[in-house]
């Protein structure tokens, strides 16, 4: 963008009208003065959703009335000049926004990479360090229990199946967070061994169709084990569900999901508008999504069941290849 003396566009005139005095007044000799409100306008444009393809349109239109108009060959080519010179400075803020918006996308990729290691990092101490505490615990007691009469020896078995059981729990948990079958085997195994402990704790059946088999890019199965787990909580937490449904297929250069409830339903535009929104996790998602050029929507209706379906681009800037584990 050059730097021009910005001057401020006239206050609720018609964005057409004002696009073409103002590229006249450029074209007369206008100077910096007229090219500051060829980027004001830019701005203006951006604030009022207008696409690229109207303002080349327009553009187009403006200057080709001026060239017909045009008395000599010298002065078309002057009307050329200026107006490539007018519509790159009023297309600077755009080309501004769509910086901002790749910086964005950027720094949500890298959160997303910080935010799994932090996850691989609590769940390792969830495995590691619980278990062994608990081992210690296991330990403490048989020497306790020892030099215990029969009857407490009998409570003391007793905590120890107690203890069995938090530590077979730990180490679900602890594997659904961060599944090791993840990076080793990949999204489709992942997904069976997280809807399998879903299904049990919560008693829903839970029915998975994947039409593909092998790898995807690393990016891709992190960000969609994410959104299923999500999709999956949400499912137990709200939807009263009786069953649920894993679609997942490869279209068109894409890897389609879907994951589909038959609950109560709920309303996605209100929860849009809703002043009072607490939950993160449809937000996240959509976040996620983002971060990989992915599309996701959401279908439901109260009293309809929900549907969320989720498309990612297979090819682009992170078709990188799988991670390893560590
Ligand atoms: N499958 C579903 N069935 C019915 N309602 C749902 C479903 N998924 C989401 N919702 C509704 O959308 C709201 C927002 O979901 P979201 O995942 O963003 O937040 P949350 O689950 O309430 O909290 P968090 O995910 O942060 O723990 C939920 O509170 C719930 O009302
Ligand atoms: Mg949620």
């Amino acid at each position: 963008m050059k730097s021009a003396v910005r001057s401020k566009p006239k206050p609720h005139a018609n964005f057409e009208d004002e696009y073409r005095s103002s590229f006249d007044e450029y074209a007369g000799g206008g100077g910096e003065l007229a090219l500051g409100r060829a980027y004001e306008l830019g701005r203006r444009a951006l604030n009022e959703h207008k696409s690229l393809v109207e303002i080349a349109s327009l553009h187009h239109e403006t200057v080709l009335a001026m060239v017909r108009d045009a008395k000599s060959e010298k002065r078309t080519e002057e009307l050329i000049q200026a107006g490539s010179e007018f519509l790159a400075e009023c297309l600077s803020p755009y080309e501004m926004a769509h910086r901002g918006f790749q910086d964005a996308v950027k720094a949500l990729r890298q959160l997303n990479e910080t935010l799994e290691e932090e996850i691989k990092r609590i769940a390792y101490a969830v495995h590691d360090e619980a278990g062994q505490l608990l081992v210690a615990v296991h330990l403490a007691l048989s020497e306790m229990a020892l030099d215990l009469p029969q009857p407490q020896q009998g409570q003391v078995t007793r905590i120890r199946e107690l203890l069995n059981e938090v530590e077979k729990h730990l180490r679900r948990y602890s594997h659904e967070l961060r599944p090791t079958i993840l990076d080793d085997l990949g999204w489709v195994p992942a997904i069976r061994f997280l809807a399998d402990g879903v299904s049990k704790r919560a008693n829903i059946p839970i029915r998975i169709e994947a039409s593909f088999s092998g790898r995807l890019p690393g990016a891709i199965e992190t960000t969609l084990y994410r959104i299923v787990q999500e999709a999956l909580t949400n499912a137990v937490k709200h939807a009263e569900a009786k069953n649920l449904w894993i679609r997942a297929w490869k279209e068109n250069l894409a890897l389609c999901c879907s994951v589909r409830d038959d609950g109560v339903g709920f309303d996605p535009n209100q929860l849009q508008t809703s002043p009072h929104r607490k939950g993160l996790g449809l937000i996240a998602m959509q976040e996620r999504v983002s971060a990989i050029g992915g599309t996701l929507r959401i279908e439901s209706r109260p009293g309809n069941g929900t549907e969320l379906s989720i498309r990612l681009p297979l090819e682009g800037n992170h078709a990188n290849s799988h991670r390893t584990r560590g």
